[in-house]
């Protein structure tokens, strides 16, 4: 989809649909009040006759209008105008692509961010204006036959502002939404994908594509052989039950002078998790090929900074396996020695994020990384204790912890902290080895972030768990491309914060 700022007057354009912004209220915004007139009342009528409504992505069509330039005139409810912020801009950009998409309208000129959104620059306004649109036609439709799924014919989105100066500071936002669209996408065609073709391989290949792609990436994979040289017991002990290899996907992002410390970032990529020996139950376990999308997350981001290009080091690390019951499958009982040294019980096969985030964050050190934050779908005890609203982040440094909050806040990819600390981790003891991988159950997200720590120590480090954020389920099941844009914000922030 391609995105354009505008500050001429939206009335006199032609195009394939305009889009306005009714809201609950007396007064209508300008821009509505200015078609209402030029349509000779249209807009009034279809409100005072209730055909149209004011609520937040409730949305009209009506083709031909009269007195206008554009083909069609779309209305769309952005509800009370001293609640029009941020989450409600979104979900009426979105409301209004999802009800273009199903037209033949090729090209839309919406005029919602001219009106002043309560609290938001042009910047923002084209930002998330741009993501929000993208998102709403985002299609994954590779296995389905192919006449059965017709294209939208949406190609390009005008935004209309009030000034040249807006819309310039708008034009400058649809760049940078574009580039963390484009991460989100990347990101949920590969969550997306089913397991039998998303495998490790795959990934690696994707991130391979990516890499070539691009002047300033480059990439490594390190195949079973390496991870045994390098004692990356734990990792290998989730991979052995699968006849598919794993993968260690190593992509670096440059965007400053060799010297400058990288931030990193670990993505959990278990492309298909039957819990193993510990066997999950059927019900619902298809949805375990979405089990890598802290990967998937993490690899979204490095696309995403390839049109972003900041300049900052980045490097993306994702440990790639299956989690498969087999004869050459780890058992509970079984004991591995880490990367780290330390060496691990592993009482339960289905807590094998941890397992295999260990040997990463353990092979991350290497790097010297300014910051290190990881991005798993760890826990189901996450998505009881926060849902799918929120992201949440353990840190036990205060500072980057509220970074990450701030960025989620900002990029409307919210997260929540939760506790993570050294009593937590008192649960993980063992009789045989120097830890086990599973604690008690309460608790189960503090104690898996608590398990993580101890490869962690003297690091800056963040553990987002994803479990509750990273797909929907039931009608809308998909992934979501979470956490892509709040790690964009966070990196895209922290080059500010440099300048
Ligand atoms: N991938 C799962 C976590 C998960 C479960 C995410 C459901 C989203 C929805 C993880 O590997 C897992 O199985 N965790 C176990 C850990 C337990 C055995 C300590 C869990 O949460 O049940
Ligand atoms: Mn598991
Ligand atoms: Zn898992």
């Amino acid at each position: 989809m391609e995105f354009k700022t505008i500050s001429a007057d939206p009335i006199r354009r032609k195009t394939a649909c305009l889009v306005v912004a009714v809201v609950d209220g007396r007064q209508q915004p300008t821009t509505t009040q200015h078609v209402d007139e030029a349509s000779g009342g249209l807009i009034s009528r279809l409100l005072s006759e209730g055909d149209a409504s004011a609520k937040v992505g409730d949305t009209l069509l009506v083709v031909h209008p009269p007195g206008l330039a554009a083909e069609r005139l779309l209305l769309v409810g952005c509800g009370k105008t001293a609640d029009f912020g941020a989450a409600a801009y979104r979900k009426a950009i979105a409301a209004a692509v999802t009800r273009l998409a199903q037209t033949r309208a090729g090209d839309a000129l919406l005029t919602l961010a001219r009106d002043g959104v309560a609290s938001l620059d042009a910047y923002t306004l084209g930002r998330q204006g741009a993501e929000a649109a993208a998102a709403a036609s985002y299609r994954f439709d590779e296995h389905k036959a192919k006449s059965r799924a017709p294209k939208p014919a949406l190609k390009r989105v005008t935004l209309a502002f009030e000034t040249r100066a807006d819309a310039n500071q708008g034009a400058r936002g649809t760049d940078d939404g574009r580039g963390v669209a484009a991460g989100v996408t990347f990101a949920r065609d590969l969550a997306n994908r089913p397991p039998n073709v998303c495998h490790p391989t795959h990934m690696a290949e994707q991130a391979r594509k990516l890499a070539n792609r691009h002047r300033n990436m480059s990439i490594e994979v390190l195949g079973e052989t390496q991870m045994k040289k390098l004692g990356m017991g734990a990792l290998l002990s989730v991979a052995a039950g699968s006849e598919q290899p794993p993968r260690l996907i190593v992509l670096k992002y440059r965007g400053a002078p060799a010297g400058e410390a990288p931030i990193v970032l670990v993505g959990k990529a278990i492309t298909f998790d039957t819990g193993g020996i510990s066997l999950k139950p059927p019900p619902g376990m298809d949805e375990m090929k979405f089990d890598m999308g802290g990967g998937a997350a993490v690899l979204g981001t490095m696309a995403a900074l390839a049109e972003l290009k900041p300049r900052l080091n980045v490097i993306a690390i994702v440990p790639a396996c299956e989690n498969m019951p087999s004869g050459k499958a780890s058992r509970p009982g079984d004991i591995v020695e880490t990367m780290s040294g330390h060496t691990v019980e592993i009482l339960n096969t289905d807590a094998e994020g941890r397992l295999i985030l260990c040997d990463a964050l353990t092979y991350a050190r290497r790097f010297k990384p300014e910051v290190v934050i990881d991005a798993a779908t760890l826990t189901g005890a996450c998505v009881i204790a926060l849902g799918h609203q929120y992201t949440a982040v353990f840190s036990p440094n205060e500072a980057l912890a509220h970074e990450l909050l701030a960025a989620g806040e900002r990029a409307g990819d919210p997260a929540w902290r939760l506790p993570v600390n050294a009593e937590y981790g008192e649960s993980l003891k063992s009789n045989f080895a120097d830890f086990a991988n599973v604690g008690a159950r309460e608790g189960g997200s503090s104690i898996a972030a608590a398990f993580l720590s101890r490869f962690t120590e003297g690091l800056t480090w963040a553990h987002l768990d994803i479990a509750g954020s990273a797909w929907k389920s039931g009608r809308e099941k998909g992934a979501t491309g979470r956490p892509v844009q709040l790690l964009s914000e966070f990196l895209l922030a922290r080059q500010s914060r440099r300048k």
